[in-house]
């Protein structure tokens, strides 16, 4: 190789030339370097051009050979082109002054793909000589004197199908960010009719078969491969020539390496080769491309080096062409801008050969693409008239574009305004939907219903866990929000009916020891819900003791066969610690049983048939009335709607409801025959004796008041468990003054005051 002398005005016209310029792309260059390069001188080797300095008037530069090595290579070509793609976005191009007028090889003032090609070319040329081929200006300017490629082949009848590795110099790797390359040559045949040819180091095969049968023929095939290793690379492809264009045809090489520029991503490249079997030397036959695939992120930009075959041709001019614009675009000379995400081709053909085209993939991605929505909250429940607002958040977090758009499935429930404020309309549910402006394929939905203020929004109950017995009830009460709001239809379900059953009122019996759930669910609403946790406990897992007791009953006067037991108490099977030792004495009198001398009638201790009693007690009676009365005074209307009943009543009523609702539910709320206070005379039921008595100022006063006149709220709620019946706010019991405000105050139901249990054996 030999180094360039640049005469002064050449260096002064490079600098002085517009944007994209070899001028512009020296932007390290500063007005003393302008200077000293007005003087330049020559030197005839390699070695001492690279780096002789020394001079401050003298700069000696070798064309072509940008990274200063002695070569003009691959290496100097890929420098060449990636300071074309970093001055086409604008950016530096990191050469030094020097370098500049260096990369500026045909002296068009223009640093391009062309100056990169030229120098490719020239590499390829070179390398096929051991001996001292032409400078890259005398190359350049043979070629574009006589457009015609200076291959030389040598016709050696002797050596057939001959094949050559060569430059092995080339092959070198250069030690900084550059590039690596290595050139193998073809060789030459002179075998009649049949020349082929290989690549040393690729596996690369090139044919040519005689178009006639003359009897010399003589074939060259040129190829150059490359192989990488750093983190600029480029690629080569050689070009092929026919000493007679008459009576030879060719195959162009091909070689594998990856690509990188400054500006894009790296590339496997493929070169390919369109090959035709017209040998018109004149006439495009085939293109190759540096790269045939290229990624790129948006608004970066690459380019393919394009390589038409034969060398010899005349018209060499490219029309390019994308096949999908909004992904990426292509300018007249082959500069590829990435647009938006997608894949798309983009062609270059011959002008002069239009039928000759190579294709290269472009696949453009977009970092900064909005990817996904996530939202605080997916569901939102709002009052007619009310907003709410759910926040979104658009990832990637540094995504360029993170505009929204706000959709309503149904205006008429709820609207959204273009910043996500939902809005209440009407009562009812939709579908409010956050899309993604800059990728509308990304969106986010939220459930949003309205609510009016009698429709239900939610439930609350009055326990999530129970713990009932085996045979016992247990009961969780619903209260349904808002308050304004009517309430649900409750439909109870258990998710082992084993355990625990429930029926359609939410009474919960213990069937088996375990543990299940109970669930409630709203009939209009599926989406108001709420579970019960249920424990169902074996009788042997919540006893308490109780100590035998020996003392005499209270009641002397009773006639009484006295059996002094110990009972059984129903408390919290987790009572583990100590228990608390309680006395009760339990009596028989007449077939009833008496707890502390207490007559106790439930699901446990019943009355016989021939119980002795028609009517209410004479002290219920009495106090009941002075509790009347008293209430009257307050305004309050409190009546007796079921006294005393009979066996055969009560039994006649019990029948009656299981009858209606079976026998489980019925035992809910109605004691068997034998089973029931009313049977007594001491038990009352006031008012409605329904469920619409719960809330009222009867009610209320009642339960504050009742034990002041001798009764108590027999059945209270929340202690199903216990009594076994559920929840009557108007089913009341005559202790006496004393003993009803003992059992008030203790906050017990009866079964707990007294350490007795109620359930049917
Ligand atoms: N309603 C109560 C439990 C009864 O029938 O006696
Ligand atoms: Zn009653």
């Amino acid at each position: 190789m030999r180094a360039k002398k640049l005469i002064a005005s050449a260096l002064s016209f490079a600098l002085c030339a517009g944007s994209m310029t070899a001028a512009s792309a020296a932007s390290e260059c500063t007005p003393n370097e302008y200077i000293s390069a007005s003087k330049v001188s020559s030197t005839a080797s390699p070695a001492s051009s690279a780096n002789n300095d020394t001079s401050a008037s003298v700069v000696t530069i070798m064309l072509g050979d940008i990274n200063a090595d002695g070569y003009i290579d691959a290496a100097d070509a890929s420098a060449v082109l990636s300071a074309y793609a970093k001055m086409s976005i604008g950016t530096s191009t990191g050469f030094t002054l020097k370098q500049t007028v260096a990369s500026d090889v045909n002296m068009d003032s223009i640093i391009d793909a062309v100056d990169a090609s030229n120098i490719l070319s020239y590499y390829a040329y070179a390398s096929t000589f051991s001996a001292k081929p032409l400078s890259i200006e005398g190359y350049l300017k043979n070629k574009r004197d006589t457009s015609a490629a200076v291959v030389t082949t040598t016709a050696a009848p002797a050596a057939a199908a001959t094949t050559t590795a060569a430059l092995t110099a080339a092959s070198t790797t250069s030690a900084a960010a550059s590039s690596t390359t290595s050139a193998a040559t073809a060789a030459t045949t002179a075998k009649p009719t049949t020349a082929s040819t290989t690549s040393a180091k690729t596996a690369t095969t090139t044919t040519s078969s005689a178009t006639t049968s003359t009897t010399t023929t003589t074939t060259t095939t040129t190829s150059a491969a490359t192989t990488t290793t750093a983190a600029t690379t480029t690629t080569t492809a050689s070009t092929t020539t026919t000493a007679k264009p008459t009576t030879t045809s060719t195959t162009s090489a091909a070689t594998t390496t990856s690509t990188s520029s400054a500006a894009t991503t790296t590339t496997t490249t493929t070169t390919t080769t369109t090959t035709t079997t017209a040998a018109d030397p004149k006439k495009v036959a085939s293109i190759s491309l540096s790269k045939t695939e290229i990624n790129l992120k948006v608004n970066e930009g690459d380019i393919s080096m394009v390589t038409m075959l034969p060398a010899t041709a005349e018209d060499k001019s490219e029309i390019w062409t994308s096949s999908d614009t909004s992904v990426a675009n292509v300018n007249f000379e082959g500069w590829i801008t990435a647009i938006s995400e997608g894949v798309c081709t983009v062609t270059v053909q011959s002008a002069s050969n239009p039928k000759v085209k190579a294709d290269i993939k472009v696949t453009v991605t977009d970092p900064w693409k909005v990817r996904g929505i996530s939202l605080s909250k997916n569901e939102i429940t709002v009052p007619v008239g009310a907003s709410d607002i759910s926040m979104v958040t658009m990832t990637p977090l540094n995504a360029y574009n993170k505009g929204e758009l706000w959709v309503s499935s149904n205006e008429n429930v709820a609207t959204v305004s273009d910043e996500g404020l939902i809005t209440g309309v009407s009562g009812g549910k939709c579908t409010v939907t956050v899309i993604s402006k800059s990728n509308p394929d990304v969106k986010a939905d939220i459930k949003v219903k309205v609510v009016g203020p009698k429709q239900p929004v939610s439930i609350d109950l009055s326990d999530y866990e129970l713990d009932i017995l085996t045979g016992t009830l247990g009961i969780s009460y619903v209260t349904t929000k808002p308050d304004t709001a009517d309430p649900i239809t409750e439909i109870w379900t258990s998710s082992d009916p084993e355990i625990a059953n429930v029926d359609r009122f939410g009474n919960i019996y213990g069937v088996s020891e375990g543990t299940c759930t109970v669930t409630v669910t709203s009939e209009e609403d599926p989406d108001i819900r709420a579970e019960v946790k249920v424990n169902v406990h074996n009788r042997s897992l919540v006893t308490t003791t109780s100590a035998a007791k020996t003392t005499t009953p209270t009641t002397t006067a009773l006639k009484t066969t006295t059996t002094t037991t110990a009972s059984t108490a129903t408390t919290s099977a987790s009572a583990t610690s100590q228990p608390a030792v309680t006395t009760h004495l339990i009596q028989s009198h007449n077939g009833a049983t008496y707890v502390d001398g207490i007559l106790i009638v439930n699901k446990t201790y019943s009355i016989d048939r021939d119980y002795p009693a028609d009517k209410l007690t004479e002290n219920t009676e009495k106090y009941f009335r002075l509790l009347t009365e008293d209430a009257a005074k307050l305004g309050l209307k409190i009546v007796c709607s079921s006294g005393f009943r009979s066996y055969d009543y009560q039994e006649q009523l019990y029948n009656n409801y299981v009858t209606t609702d079976g026998i489980l539910t019925a035992d809910t709320y109605s004691a068997r025959p034998g089973h029931s206070e009313h049977q007594t005379g001491l038990a009352i039921d006031v008012n409605s004796i329904s469920d619409d008595f719960i809330g009222t100022a009867e009610c209320e006063w009642l339960a504050r008041n009742a034990h002041k006149y001798g009764f108590i709220i027999r059945y209270p709620k929340g202690k199903e468990a216990y009594t076994g019946f559920r929840y009557e706010p108007w089913h009341i019991r005559f202790l006496g003054v004393e003993t009803a405000t003992k059992v008030y105050e203790s906050g017990l139901c009866l079964e707990e005051y007294l350490g007795i249990d109620s359930y049917y054996r």
